[in-house]
């Protein structure tokens, strides 16, 4: 972990105030409705044969999104566990699932993936999707991840290379004073997934599938947009920029958008990991 951005929201989750985790069930829940990022995690989730499967652990699930779409996928009989260490997180996974019909078919338990309370190969799927970029120790992580996964089972991560996020504005040192509020705010290890190749190798997994996305938007933006509203007014909380900053930012970013001047980017990728 970069000890100097470590006042990532997500790495002191259970310490989180009820604004803060009102605006992170908003956030990931938002998730599931841009087309980009969905489109990511069902390609991956196509690929796994999941109506072959016994048992799929998500680590780090928050609401459960990705857990509900793997519910989909799997047979009646496939246990599907979403861990998290937020029990308010967890109680909004229990709503969703409940709304979406699918309480019975998902386990919400609290956890943390730096110890996974299940025994050794107990899993045929593990996942932590979007978990990497936020936690202490992500070769711990990966450790865990590849302990409880059965020989010929998979790991997968995916995230974002928070470190290439990157928004425009004409005021070159205050957008320079956002980026490095937001990653502060949002990544406790905002280059991580570029040393997934290492971890992995330490962790005895081999990449068994790889992928890369660009998410860009240019004229309009959505999921840019909401993850600005979301993270940059975190960052103003946690005294990174200067709240009159952050809204002079934030309202040039929504002009922007609505006259068709807006542009922001960022990659995300995906690993498939096997055991061996
Ligand atoms: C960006 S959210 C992703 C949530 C979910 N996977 C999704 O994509 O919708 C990061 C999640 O990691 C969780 N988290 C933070 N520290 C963790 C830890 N030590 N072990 C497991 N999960 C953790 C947070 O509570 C949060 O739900």
């Amino acid at each position: 972990m970069d000890e100097a951005r470590s006042s990532d929201i997500f790495l002191q989750i259970t310490r989180a105030d009820e604004e803060t985790i009102a605006r992170i069930v908003t956030r990931l829940e938002f998730r599931d409705t841009d087309p980009d990022f969905s489109r990511w995690r069902d390609r991956y989730l196509g690929s796994l044969d999941l109506g072959a499967v016994d048992s799929v652990l998500e680590v780090g699930a928050g609401t459960g999104v990705v857990a509900r779409a793997v519910a989909r996928r799997v047979s009646t009989s496939t246990r599907v566990i979403a861990e998290d260490p937020s029990a308010p997180l967890l109680v909004a996974g229990r709503d969703r699932a409940r709304e979406a019909g699918l309480d019975d078919r998902i386990e919400f338990v609290e956890g943390d993936v730096h110890a996974l309370d299940h025994p050794d190969r107990s899993f045929d799927v593990v996942i932590a999707h979007t978990v990497f970029s936020h936690i202490a120790d992500p070769g711990q992580a990966l450790r865990e991840m590849a302990r409880v996964t059965r020989p010929g089972g998979r790991v997968v991560v995916f995230d974002g290379d928070i470190a290439s996020w990157t928004f425009t504005h004409p005021d070159t040192g205050l957008n320079a004073s956002v980026h490095e509020a937001l990653l502060g705010t949002v990544a406790a290890n905002p280059h991580v997934m570029r040393d997934l190749p290492a971890l992995a190798d330490s962790s005895d997994l081999r990449i068994a599938g790889f992928d890369a996305h660009a998410l860009a938007e240019a004229g309009s933006g959505s999921y840019w947009l909401s993850t600005a509203d979301t993270y940059v007014p975190l960052a103003a909380r946690t005294g990174r920029i200067h709240a009159d900053d952050a809204d002079r930012w934030l309202e040039w970013q929504h002009r922007a958008s609505d006259s068709g001047t807006f542009f922001a980017v960022g990659n995300y990728y995906t690993y498939i990991l096997t055991p061996g």
